[in-house]
């Protein structure tokens, strides 16, 4: 079984509804959504072509990418809608006693650092 890491959301708190902002979790660039009262976490990477989902449009729960338009699902990471083909990394949001927490994966903390700064692909559960 998989053991995970909790990393502190800083100040998610201040997160108001539909807004999105970014955190590092390890080698993950985390995007922390707050759709209809709660935070959904998912990888800050669109599964077409790696480019950040950070600048693009949170319509609901749907984050559009902004250089091509795919869409996913942030309570999933499932992909909605092409040009991607396969949806993105998710995240457990958790509420621990120092704050609102990601849940990673431990083996992150092991895993080599791409020189292009880009996270591996690796399944939380
Ligand atoms: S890089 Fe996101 S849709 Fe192409």
């Amino acid at each position: 079984m998989s053991q995970t890491l909790l990393v502190e959301l800083e100040d998610a708190e201040s997160l108001a509804e539909g807004e999105m902002r970014t955190y590092k979790a390890g080698p993950f660039e985390v995007l922390v959504c707050r759709v209809g009262g709660e935070f959904h976490a998912v990888e800050n990477k669109c599964s077409h072509q790696a480019r950040p989902l950070h600048q693009g449009r949170l319509r609901g729960h749907l984050i559009v990418c902004p250089v091509h338009g795919a869409a996913f699902d942030v309570r999933d990471g499932a992909h909605k809608s092409p040009p991607a083909m396969c949806g993105i990394e998710r995240f457990t949001v958790v509420r621990s006693s120092e704050g609102w927490c990601v849940e990673v994966p431990e083996e992150a903390k092991k895993a080599p650092v791409d020189p292009f700064g880009r996270p591996p692909m690796m399944q939380v559960r």
